[in-house]
């Protein structure tokens, strides 16, 4: 669907439509450009591929899953989050809300959990997954109604690396920048990097994760994942040998960091 042809933005718990703020012409022009490629990009995809290749049965998958979640429990610990009950939580580009869901298992309230998706089957998806308390809002996050200084953790898993264009990037990365309370923390998720198979993505390394967010304080950051294609190979063989070459962090493609914004 082209991205002038959405219809107006809804959420979980009123259906209703809030207003678009507006933006600058320049701004919403090329911004608009940018999701409706993300859109375009999206719609190449195999669907069903990636049901299968992201469903938990998958024996890569589930041990990717797992790894990340236990670095990332690690990670909340650290910075304050033994639990996130009380967490004001966004994730920019939810997709179904798998993560959502899992942050709703380490504590997290729904009624304080927004998810922003581009596609509307996903953010269907997610709305269909999680409690009707949390908020899905559907559309460019770049048009979404969030209040300055609402977030205590702004989440964004594998959106940067998805995005081709930089300044769509960088307005994107001040805006996550803006919903972060004084205090809080945005949690990153994403490629190290680039793709060969895959043209639509390219790696976000340390340097540029820095530029995007100048004011930030990178506190905790760490290679995980073992590269999916070798993640694939050695689970056909055994799921075991997973965690024997992860222990080699330059065979791990993503990197997990936390970036604390001051008070
Ligand atoms: C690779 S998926 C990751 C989904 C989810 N974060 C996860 O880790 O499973 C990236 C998601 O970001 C969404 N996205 C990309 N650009 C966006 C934008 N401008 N506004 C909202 N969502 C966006 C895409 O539609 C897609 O669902």
């Amino acid at each position: 669907m082209m991205a002038g042809h959405r219809p107006p933005q809804e959420t979980a718990q009123h259906g209703a439509a809030p207003a678009r703020p507006r933006a600058g012409r320049g701004d919403a022009l090329s911004a608009s450009a940018e999701a409706a490629a993300v859109e375009r990009r999206y719609a190449r995809r195999d669907t069903v591929r990636d049901a299968q290749r992201y469903s938990l049965f998958d024996p890569a998958a589930l041990a990717i899953h797992q790894e990340r979640q236990r670095a990332l429990i690690r990670l909340l610990a650290r910075q304050g989050w033994p639990d996130l009950r009380g967490a004001r939580i966004l994730e920019v580009g939810c997709g179904n809300g798998g993560n959502l869901l899992d942050l709703l298992r380490l504590g997290a309230q729904a009624e304080l959990l927004t998810g922003l998706e581009l596609l509307p089957e996903r953010a269907a998806a997610a709305r269909a997954r999680l409690p009707a308390a949390a908020q899905i809002i559907e559309g460019d996050a770049l048009a979404a109604p969030i209040e300055p200084a609402s977030q205590d953790i702004v989440l964004q898993a594998t959106v940067f690396s998805s995005l081709l264009d930089d300044a769509f990037q960088q307005r994107l990365a001040d805006a996550l920048w803006r919903w972060l309370a004084p205090g809080g923390g945005l949690l990153w998720y994403d490629f190290v990097f680039d793709n060969p198979a895959n043209r639509d993505v390219r790696g976000v390394p340390l340097s540029r994760v820095r530029q995007l967010f100048p004011q930030g304080r990178i506190v905790d950051a760490r290679r995980v994942t073992l590269a999916p294609p070798l993640a694939r190979a050695v689970c056909r063989v055994s799921p075991r040998l997973y965690p024997l070459l992860n222990a080699l962090p330059l065979l791990r493609t993503h990197r997990l960091l936390w970036i604390a914004r001051p008070h």
